[in-house]
C-alpha cells in the first residue's frame, strides 16, 4: 500500500496547491479529478493498459507490485470490468516487478495464490528503454487464458488460451528458468501501450 498512498497523498498536495479548488471545498474533489485527466498532457511516466474481460463473468482488475523485499503493493484502485467489457488502466512505465491481477476483490494478500497474470516491468539496454513482460498461469491458475498485445507490430505478442500454450507464450513452471525463461520477452520501443484480454480462446 505504501506507493499507492504516496501517488494518493501527492495528488492531495496538488489540489491544496490550487486557489481554485480550496474556494469550493464541496467540489474540491471531483474538480481536482477533471483537472487532471482532461488538462494533464500525456507524459511519458506511464502507458495505458486496456483490459478486456472476454471471461463469462465480471471480474476485478488492479495492478499490484511485489517489492524486492517480497512485499505486495497495491498500485491501482481496483477496477470491476463487466463480461465482454474493456477498461482502461494507467500503468507506471518505470516500475519494475508490476503485474495486471484480475482477482484485485481478494486484496493484497490474495496475490499471492495462483492466478492468471499480465506480469511487467521497466527495462533498459545500452539506450534502449522498454518494458519486459510475459504471461503467468502457473500450476494452480484458472484454465481461463490471458493474451498480451503491445502497441507496436515490432514487439511479440503472447497468446495463452485456456487449454494451455508453448513455454514461449507463457510461464506454466518454474522449471521454465531452466530453460532460459522462453516467456520473458522485452519491447525495447520506449513507452508503449498494452492490450491484455482475459480468456481470449
Ligand atoms: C472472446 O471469446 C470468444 C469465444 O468465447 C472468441 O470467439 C473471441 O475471439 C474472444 N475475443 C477476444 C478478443 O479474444
Amino acid at each position: 500500500m505504501h506507493a499507492f498512498t504516496l501517488v494518493a497523498a501527492s495528488f492531495a498536495a496538488l489540489a491544496q496547491a490550487v486557489p481554485h479548488a480550496l474556494s469550493h471545498p464541496n467540489h474540491h474533489h471531483h474538480h481536482h479529478a477533471a483537472r487532471s485527466t482532461t488538462l494533464a498532457p500525456r507524459d511519458d511516466t506511464t502507458f495505458e493498459l486496456t483490459v478486456h474481460n472476454n471471461c463469462t463473468n465480471s471480474k476485478t482488475f488492479g495492478l499490484y507490485q511485489i517489492t524486492p523485499a517480497f512485499e505486495m503493493l497495491q498500485m491501482s484502485h481496483p477496477i470491476v470490468i463487466e463480461s465482454g467489457s474493456s477498461s482502461c488502466i494507467q500503468a507506471p512505465f518505470t516500475a519494475s516487478g508490476m503485474r495486471l491481477s484480475g482477482t484485485a476483490d481478494q486484496g493484497c494478500d490474495g496475490q499471492w495464490a495462483a492466478q492468471t497474470l499480465f506480469e511487467f516491468g521497466y527495462s533498459t539496454y545500452l539506450e534502449m528503454t522498454g518494458t519486459a513482460y510475459d504471461l503467468s498461469v502457473m500450476a494452480g491458475s484458472a484454465p481461463e487464458g490471458i493474451a498480451a498485445y503491445p502497441g507496436t507490430t515490432l514487439c511479440e505478442s503472447k497468446v495463452c488460451d485456456a487449454s494451455g500454450c508453448s513455454l514461449a507464450e507463457a510461464w506454466t513452471t518454474p522449471q521454465q528458468v531452466g530453460g532460459g525463461s522462453p516467456a520473458d520477452t522485452v519491447c525495447y520501443q520506449g513507452v508503449q501501450d498494452f492490450h491484455v484480454v482475459f480468456c481470449p480462446q
